[in-house]
């Protein structure tokens, strides 16, 4: 559960972010209406760390709901995929950002935004890139289908100063595997927040979904 405080206006880091909870939810989500409830729903249940993907039209208009709404909730884009989305994130009060992979633009966007970022990786190239441009936190994915705990433990003898949030294809049920890993800090995953429960509006589910997935701490 929640138990560090912050002030409201605090500008977190990447570590921040992922130390926060065992579980980044990684939201879609089409109407903002909804988005204030499932938001309302996560922080009920202990996760104020959200990242909001940049895959509908109105995922902007999401971000910004959110984040005047829920004043406890910290909301990051998620699917950045170049500078100008990092910039209309940050304009609309994201305040991290995840990216599938990483550029040289990415990169010096979020460094100039101030813009915490999690870029994603998914070989040792890519590790040693991302590395090159100042990010020792990274996204992991698609973590099962590119190799899972496997790949992650081979990381760890190389890369033995990164660390790692494996996204994609995480559910509760392999979820303690990666929070395990001595250079795993937290996991995202989208099961957090199904779109059934969304259409249904089953806020409480969403926040048993919370509460289950802060739980995943006690195991480790
Ligand atoms: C994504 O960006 O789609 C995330 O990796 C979520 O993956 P998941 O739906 O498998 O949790």
């Amino acid at each position: 559960m929640i138990n560090k405080n912050y002030s409201l206006d605090h500008r977190f880091t990447a570590l921040e972010v992922m130390q926060d909870a065992p579980v980044i939810p990684v939201i879609t989500v089409r109407e903002v209406d909804d988005a204030i409830s499932m938001a309302q729903a996560l922080l009920k249940g202990g996760i104020r760390m959200l990242e909001v993907t940049l895959r509908t039209p109105k995922a902007l208009e999401v971000i910004k709901a959110i984040t005047e709404a829920v004043p406890g909730v910290v909301v990051g884009a998620g699917t950045v995929r170049s500078s100008d989305q990092a910039l209309a994130a940050t304009h609309a009060g994201a305040r991290f950002a995840v990216s599938p992979g990483l550029t040289v633009d990415i990169a010096r966007a979020c460094r100039d935004l101030g813009l915490p970022l999690l870029p994603g990786v998914a070989t040792p190239s890519e590790v040693m890139f991302a590395q090159s441009e100042g990010f020792n936190e990274l996204k992991f994915f698609p973590a099962v289908q590119a190799g899972g705990v496997k790949m992650l433990q081979a990381f760890a003898g190389p890369f033995f100063d990164v660390k790692f949030c494996p996204t994609g294809g995480i559910s509760l049920a392999n979820a303690k595997d990666f929070l395990g890993l001595d250079n795993v800090i937290c996991v995202g995953g989208s099961w957090l927040v199904p779109p059934k429960a969304i259409e249904d509006k089953d806020w409480d589910l969403i926040t048993r979904l919370a509460k289950e997935a802060n739980e995943l701490k006690l195991g480790e």
